[in-house]
């Protein structure tokens, strides 16, 4: 799967190279590249922004650059393109698996007050937020998006650590646990040495179910 992210820092994209998701780029399993769409500016002074025509907010990234740089990565707008911004639906595991099935996505991450409205109901495909808060910009919220979606991309993680997770099925997982069996006097539940599939299977199950009735809402 390729990511093409357009970002004004893209220092900030270390992480993307580092544990699984640096030996699946390693791999051919992903391709990321960064792009800064400041080099695209046609402003002698590679001006990105300018103020808002709303009275007393702060600096919008401007159309032009972000539209010339799709033009030059993308000028049949083949790729899903997508947005980064707090005003969007909230990103959650469904549309991740979704997300995966596209070959190229590019996603355009925001800064200062975010970004003029007109390239983006032009340009882009779809809008996801993160969550119920604000970031100061969108590179963390980009890392969120590759690093959740390559997951499922086939030869990223092991296919088994896909089958229970949180959030299949609308529940959470169960409690994990690794030796020592008793750690500052606390043990392993029992019936995980039982060897019984049926009783592991029920453990499982109830504490599942208890997670997801203690964290989720309703
Ligand atoms: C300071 S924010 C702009 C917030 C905007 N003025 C608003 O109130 O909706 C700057 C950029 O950070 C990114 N960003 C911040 N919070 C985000 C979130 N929860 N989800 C996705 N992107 C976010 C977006 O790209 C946004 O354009």
């Amino acid at each position: 799967m390729r990511w093409t992210i357009l970002s004004l820092f893209p220092e900030m994209f270390v992480p993307l190279q580092t544990s699984i998701l640096g030996r699946a780029t390693k791999a051919g399993k992903l391709q990321i590249e960064v792009v800064n769409f400041r080099d695209y500016s046609t402003d002698k002074h590679h001006k990105v922004d300018d103020n808002s025509y709303s009275p007393g907010a702060g600096l919008v990234l401007s159309c032009q650059p972000i539209y010339d740089c799709l033009q030059a990565i993308d000028p049949e707008h083949k790729a899903h393109r997508i947005f980064m911004t707090p005003a969007a639906p909230i990103l959650n595991q469904k549309r991740v698996i979704e997300l995966a099935q596209y070959e190229h996505i590019i996603i355009l991450c925001g800064h200062y007050e975010g970004v003029d409205q007109r390239v983006i109901d032009t340009c882009f495909d779809e809008v996801v937020s993160i969550g119920e808060y604000v970031l100061t910009g969108g590179e963390i919220p980009a890392m969120v998006l590759v690093d959740s979606v390559s997951r499922y991309v086939d030869g990223v993680i092991n296919k088994a650590s896909l089958i229970s997770e949180s959030y299949l099925d609308g529940k959470l997982e169960h409690p994990q646990y690794t030796r020592p069996r008793v750690w500052q006097g606390i043990s392993v539940p029992e019936v995980l040495f039982s060897g019984n599939h049926a009783a592991i299977q029920k453990w499982k199950d109830e504490a599942s179910k208890a997670v997801t009735e203690k964290f989720t809402k309703n």
